[in-house]
């Protein structure tokens, strides 16, 4: 069974394929309103999510489907005790496809491994999320026209930050992109990433702490939150969470055709007087999030045969 953990489970041609299903369904909604009539999405969110769970949900229902599913661990049987292993092969009897987030990395895998339906990985701890890195590649492509020779910013918390080694794992394998990761010092891109993402692939990065510095040569300037929930101590979190605000004043030496990016949630990592700057692309992504989880559940089932 066909589940996707990381964003390089699906090639190359499979991304072009769902930007291109997508696009399709932003054209022409009406034609995918029935395709899984009687079909069953199960969220299983182990925790908090809002844009994640409910974009995979309203993706179902306009694709004609139904939802079930529990949005917090303590409303499922975890609270108890049961493995992921076992609530896997037991909603396995009662959805055709399941999205699932958990704060243990690895835990969608291990759901994959039970489950008899395909399993899509909601964010798995401070591993991977590729459902928003589908989001992120949708709107590089509306906004960037493609993918290739671009240089990416990524900042903030780059640690803990899975949508940032989702991301740099999906650019990385288009031609010309470049990276600048900015972040504090105790919050740098893991080294396993480095080594077997961008080293192995012979990508151009660089590692900073200057934000302002890095401005003027940004085609993508990727935001993120400090991942509060998975540091060890509040003390670190206080001391680091306020690192990198962007506000007005700091584009000034941006390019004019800067993509403001964010996963969202925001706390203050961008000031919300840059929300009418047409260079603000955040809010794009959530919507662009809901077609591409509509475009990738629907490529699953099918390949399950279940449509
Ligand atoms: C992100 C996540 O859950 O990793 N949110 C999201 O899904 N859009 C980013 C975050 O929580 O900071």
């Amino acid at each position: 069974m066909r589940s996707i953990i990381d964003v390089s489970d699906l090639s190359l041609d499979e991304l072009n394929e769902l930007i291109k299903t997508a696009c399709d369904i932003i054209e022409n909604p009406k034609k995918y309103g029935e395709i899984c009539r009687g079909k069953k999405l199960a969220t299983l969110f182990f925790e908090p999510s809002t844009r994640t769970r409910l974009s995979f949900e309203a993706a179902m229902y306009e694709l004609g489907g139904n939802v079930i599913g529990f949005s917090a661990a303590g409303n499922s049987s975890a609270a108890k005790g049961e493995s992921v292993a076992d609530t896997a092969k037991t909603v396995s009897c009662y959805a055709d496809i399941i999205a699932m987030r958990h704060p243990k990395e690895g835990a969608a895998l291990v759901a994959a491994n039970n489950a008899s339906v395909p399993v899509i990985n909601a964010g798995d701890g401070g591993h991977c999320h590729p459902t928003q890195t589908l989001a992120d590649l949708l709107t590089i492509h509306r906004e960037k026209g493609g993918f290739s020779n671009l240089t990416i910013g990524l900042c903030g918390d780059l640690k803990f930050g899975r949508t940032v080694h989702s991301l740099i794992n999906a650019m990385s394998r288009y031609k010309g992109n470049s990276f600048v990761l900015i972040s504090p010092e105790e919050l740098k891109l893991p080294s396993y990433v480095k080594k077997d993402v961008l080293a192995k692939r012979s990508i151009r990065y660089r590692q900073t702490t200057d934000l302002e510095g890095t401005m003027p040569e940004l085609d993508i300037l990727y935001m993120t939150r400090v991942q509060r929930e998975r540091f060890f101590n509040e003390e670190d979190y206080l001391r680091l969470k306020d690192s990198y605000i962007l506000t007005p004043k700091k584009l000034t030496n941006a390019k004019k055709d800067l993509c403001i990016m964010h996963p969202l949630p925001r706390v203050n990592e961008i000031s919300v007087a840059i929300d009418d700057d047409p260079r603000a692309c955040y809010f794009k992504q959530v919507l662009n999030g809901k077609y591409m989880r509509m475009a990738l559940m629907l490529k699953l089932l099918k390949e399950a045969g279940t449509l």
